[in-house]
């Protein structure tokens, strides 16, 4: 029998099919900024390529090993963090919050699934956005759109609109920074499991759940302390945890910027962060962003919405993991709660039958978003939830497992979302909403949710 066209690639790597970093520029290239000054953005891109990395080959092997794990079901990624970041919110406390929230999280989520729990932040180089729109019209007046800060500034006027190629250096500096900082706190010992206190945020004790986190947080305690006394030595190993960074790879001349070959490795790797994942939006089989991404070794995410086909699923399976390599595919799903029972399990079963390697990772955020009467946007706590089990149990019932979370959250007091226990209402949001683009559960939700995962995971392990 003929074996089917996307068979006859299994086996081929990228770079012997005439692949390069800039082969993408042969594309269509969705939701790339229009710059004025074409000799400003290429002498912008040959000072990117020069600058040091900010990410290494072996950090990046170390992510794709355990993702392979979490794909075998022996580990469970937690992915969060801003739907953008913004330039202003590159400072200390900002920084250290969205690290204390995802080890909170990851903590609770250990004690429910019983297994490690791989950390990836939406941070040190989340900068660039896909809009719906190019353009944005007020009174009459039409400009582009804001694309994030990598990109262009959110003022509305044609100076501060208008795309600026020395802000992707700005992005990478602050990358940069921020990676820094939190490589620092975690060789301080910041993430010690001896020392969950120093993550507690400032108001954790009000929270309705702080006793379960507590609770919880003890029961580590006493089992470190357990094992500790029975081998006689400091867990080490324990005392550290890895925290790895991923961004949305969109603004495919920065990305190009950022493809290294590295001494005693084939291959080339995104040296600008773990793990690039590619939007729903740019997704196209025969698009720019596959392009890019199907030569680079880095572990990569597809985001995958309601228009996606198993047929299309198959084939960007292939093409970005003709190997078909353990850990070097996420798809991120995120078909909303209207839509992932009709959705996920076609493309789920699909893959199964087909023995395709996929980590199913549930961002349970972009498919539930809504704009409220006054304007708002934000998305419901039960929706959120809702997704969430649904795609657990449909991905249990296809034989395979959900591997993995992706959540926009802040460690924040925010009041973008509604409901969860705290009882964040419609009336309340325009209290405490900061969020440039897409609302994100607030530290308080943001813990009952990882709370509730823990439980079902506790009460239904695969
Ligand atoms: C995002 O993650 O912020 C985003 C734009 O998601 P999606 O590509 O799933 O719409
Ligand atoms: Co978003």
């Amino acid at each position: 029998m003929m074996a089917a066209p996307q068979e006859q690639q299994l086996g081929t790597p990228a770079s012997s099919r005439d692949w390069s970093p800039a082969s993408w520029q042969r594309k269509p290239a969705a939701q790339q900024p229009v710059y004025p000054d074409a000799e400003a953005l290429q002498r912008v891109l040959a000072q990117l390529a020069r600058l040091p990395p900010l990410v290494t080959s072996w950090e990046i092997e170390n992510l794709k090993q355990q993702l392979a794990e979490a794909t075998c079901g022996e580990r469970f990624m937690l992915q969060g963090g801003d739907c953008s970041e913004s330039f202003d919110d590159c400072e200390s406390s900002a920084i250290a919050s969205k690290l204390k929230i995802l080890l909170q999280m990851s903590l609770v989520l250990v004690q429910g699934g019983k297994k490690r729990v791989i950390r990836l932040g939406r941070f040190a180089g989340q900068y660039a956005k896909p809009r719906s729109s190019d353009s944005e019209t007020r009174d009459g007046v039409r400009l582009p759109s804001y694309r994030g800060d990598m990109i262009n500034r959110t003022g509305f006027t044609p100076e501060e609109r208008t795309p600026d190629p020395e802000l992707l250096l700005r992005a990478y500096e602050r990358s940069g920074l921020t990676i820094n900082f939190i490589r620092s706190l975690i060789e301080g010992g910041f993430a010690d499991l001896h020392h969950p206190e120093y993550w507690e945020l400032a108001f954790v004790a009000n929270s309705p759940h702080a006793s379960e986190y507590k609770r919880m947080v003890d029961t580590i305690g006493e089992s470190l302390r357990f094992m500790e006394t029975l081998t006689g030595c400091v867990l080490a190993d324990i005392n550290r945890v890895d925290f790895f960074t991923s961004h949305e790879g969109l603004h495919l001349y920065y990305e190009q910027a950022q493809a290294r070959q590295v001494p005693r490795r084939t291959g080339w790797y995104n040296l600008s962060t773990h793990f690039p994942w590619i939007g729903d939006r740019t997704r196209a089989l025969d698009g720019a962003h596959i392009e890019y991404f199907r030569g680079i070794a880095n572990p990569v995410g597809v985001k995958i919405g309601p228009s996606i086909t198993p047929d299309e699923a198959l084939a960007i399976a292939d093409t970005l993991n003709p190997r078909n390599e353990p850990g070097r595919l996420t798809f991120i799903h995120r078909f909303g709660a209207a839509h992932v029972e009709e959705c996920l399990p076609p493309i789920a079963e699909t893959m199964q039958r087909k023995g395709r390697s996929i980590l199913w990772c549930c961002d349970p955020m972009h498919g539930n978003s809504e704009t409220t009467r006054s304007g708002f946007k934000t998305r419901r706590f039960e929706k959120i939830l809702f997704e969430l089990e649904t795609s657990y149990r449909i991905l249990k019932a296809c034989g395979t497992h959900l591997g993995g979370v992706h959540f926009e959250l802040t460690g924040d007091n925010v009041t973008e979302c509604i409901g969860g226990a705290s009882g964040v209402t419609e009336a309340d949001l325009a209290g405490e909403y900061r969020s440039q683009l897409d609302p994100r559960l607030n530290y308080e939700q943001a813990m009952e949710m990882a709370l509730l995962l823990a439980r079902l995971m506790a009460r239904n392990p695969h």
